[in-house]
């Protein structure tokens, strides 16, 4: 079994680390805060005890899970790490300095990966001596629980290390898709339309959030409502990713962060953890599901074409293949269905004639519609 390296043992470390573990590794989990230690050490006792009381586990293996990670404050305890994951502060100095310091503690073999969100995989790389042994593993939140794991290599990285990385996500039990090192990789770039279109409908005035949050949950099977999630995520959060992705998409429109949400921001109401958001969670009366009329439905298919149009661009620009940005969006956000497949469901003639009258009422460039769509619709085909 291999030697893994953990570097920052905050939610996604430690998160990372007990996926690891759990699947049989040795694991050092570096941080350089005391108090990050007993976090990540009270978490993954929880963890492992809440997965023993349901039975996924016996006692007598959550002890010997624990006993395979080591909480370490010494960068030197990685030597001879086979696999090196880093998971400190989104911050590109920060993550260059320690890719610095990793380096000569590793063999020339060893794989060395950032989780980051938002930092370009290829400009990391650059900071390596060897930078075809550097990938992005993109886990997600909590690590633990969410299935998908998206694989990014740089524009430097080694196809050997690429297919290494994705049996070892595969073996630890993940569902990894490999995708193109660009902003937002799939998931955080082809989900702003369920976040960013919601909140254009409702700064437009055309619903409320509840009313939103309840045309997606009924007419679309999501689990939860755009404004629901968000205020779950934490609007600080979401609205950070939104303009990250933004800047980095060169400001197109499409990915342009609302004045709503920033304004939330503004006001601290970050959601959930700070008991107030879209909605108000210290007040304990049951809330009357809103009514919903044909415009609601309208406004339903407004955002699934807008997310459709994502995806399509997504694959047009070859970000990833269809399979994995069907993958991405079920397992990684728990969309009810692939959204080329539902493309394929309403019709791909008819998601074109939606987002062209969405131009043509707007005249924004925020709705253009895929060039990929256009054109399989002039060629009546279908993505499956
Ligand atoms: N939170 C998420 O939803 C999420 C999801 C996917 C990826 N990520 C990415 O994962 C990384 C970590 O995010 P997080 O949410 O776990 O953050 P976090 O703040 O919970 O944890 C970061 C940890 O890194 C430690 N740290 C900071 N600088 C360090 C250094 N120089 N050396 C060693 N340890 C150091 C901190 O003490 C802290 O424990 C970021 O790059 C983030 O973009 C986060």
């Amino acid at each position: 079994m291999s030697k893994v390296a953990i570097i920052g043992a905050g939610a996604m470390g430690s998160g990372i680390g007990q996926v690891a573990a759990m699947a049989g590794h040795e694991v050092l989990l570096y941080d350089t805060f005391p108090d990050a230690h007993i976090r990540a050490r009270d978490g993954i006792l929880k963890s492992l005890n809440k997965f023993a009381e349901k039975g996924k586990i016996t006692d007598q293996q959550a002890k010997a899970i624990f006993g395979k990670i080591y909480l370490v404050e010494d960068l030197n305890s990685i030597a001879g790490s086979d696999i090196v994951i880093e998971a400190i502060i989104e911050d590109q100095e920060a993550k260059e300095k320690i890719f610095a310091s990793i380096e000569p503690l590793v063999n020339e073999q060893a794989i060395i990966a950032s989780n980051t969100s938002s930092l370009s995989i290829t400009g990391l790389a650059k900071a390596l001596k060897h930078p075809e042994r550097f990938i992005g593993i993109h886990f997600f939140n909590p690590p633990v629980m969410m299935r998908l794991v998206e694989v990014i290599p740089a524009l430097q990285t080694s196809k050997s290390i690429t297919a290494k990385v994705m049996d070892e996500i595969k073996a630890w039990g993940k569902t990894p898709v490999r995708a193109l090192d660009t902003p937002g990789f799939i998931v955080n770039r082809i989900a702003r339309p369920f976040y960013g279109e919601a909140l254009r409908i409702a700064e437009e005035q055309l619903a409320s959030p509840a009313e939103i949050d309840a045309a997606m949950k009924s007419y679309g099977g999501f689990r939860m409502g755009p404004f629901q999630l968000m205020d779950f995520i934490g609007n600080d959060i979401n609205e950070a990713v939104t303009r990250s992705v933004w800047t980095a998409m060169h400001y197109d429109s499409r990915y342009r962060p609302s004045q709503l949400q920033i304004n939330l921001v503004r006001a601290g109401w970050y959601g959930r953890k700070s008991g107030k958001g879209y909605y108000d969670y210290s007040d304990s009366t049951d809330h009357v599901d809103p009514v919903l009329t044909d415009e609601h439905k309208k406004l339903f298919d407004r955002i699934l074409v807008m997310l459709i149009n994502e995806a399509a661009d997504a694959l047009h620009f070859g970000i990833a293949s269809k399979e994995d940005i069907e993958l991405a969006m079920t397992r990684g956000v728990n969309y009810p269905k692939g959204l080329l497949q539902w493309a394929d469901e309403i019709g791909v003639e008819h998601c074109v004639e939606q987002l062209d009258a969405l131009h043509h009422l707007y005249r924004e460039e925020r709705y253009r519609c895929s060039a990929l769509l256009r054109r399989m619709a002039a060629h009546h085909e279908t993505f499956f």
